[in-house]
């Protein structure tokens, strides 16, 4: 961040003293000036933003529902192998609803994740077709339950 404001700093000072009069240079200042803080906000991971009660309630379904034993997710100390890793889970959403082969019906991260709970028949993920370990629906569960869930699957970056 330091190398990106000098960057920034002698980039406005070389302007200010080679730019016609007309340019303001006082302006030019005051943008770069607030340039790192746009920078820092648009780097800063919603995840930090998200509620720890929240996520806690996440993950003691998780564990309560043994979704580990098939998923890993380094945050519930969950290594299990049969599906695919739910570390990064709220980009690999974004992504699966980017692919042209998938098959469900969800618009958004958050539909898919619902989706993938709720009816995981829709779409199966490239490679899982045969596994002797299918994804089962935990439609059963109460939607505070889901609610969750997908919370704390949404927040895994
Ligand atoms: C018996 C093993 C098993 C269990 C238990 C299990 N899953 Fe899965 N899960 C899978 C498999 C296999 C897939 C990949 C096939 C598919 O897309 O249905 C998958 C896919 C998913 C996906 C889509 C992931 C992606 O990369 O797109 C989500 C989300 C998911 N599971 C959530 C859960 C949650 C939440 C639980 C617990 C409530 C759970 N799973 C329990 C086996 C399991």
């Amino acid at each position: 961040m330091l190398r990106l404001s000098l960057l920034a700093l002698s980039i406005a000072l070389c302007l200010a003293g080679c730019l016609p009069a007309a340019v303001d240079p006082a302006g030019l200042m005051t943008s770069v000036a607030f340039a790192p803080t746009a920078i820092a906000r648009l780097s800063t991971p919603s995840a930090l933003h998200a509620s720890a009660e929240k996520l806690d309630e996440g993950l003691r379904t998780y564990r309560s529902q043994y979704c580990g034993v098939c998923h890993q997710l380094t945050v519930g100390g969950t290594t299990g192998q049969f599906g695919p890793s739910h570390d990064g889970l709220a980009w690999t959403a974004q992504r699966r609803l980017l692919d042209p082969a998938y098959t469900g019906q969800a618009t958004t991260p958050h539909e898919y994740l619902r989706e993938s709970i709720l009816s995981p028949e829709v779409y199966i993920v490239d490679g899982y077709a045969d596994s002797s370990h299918h994804m089962p629906s935990y439609a059963h569960l109460s939607s505070s339950e889901i609610d969750a869930l997908i919370y704390l699957m949404e927040n895994q970056w």
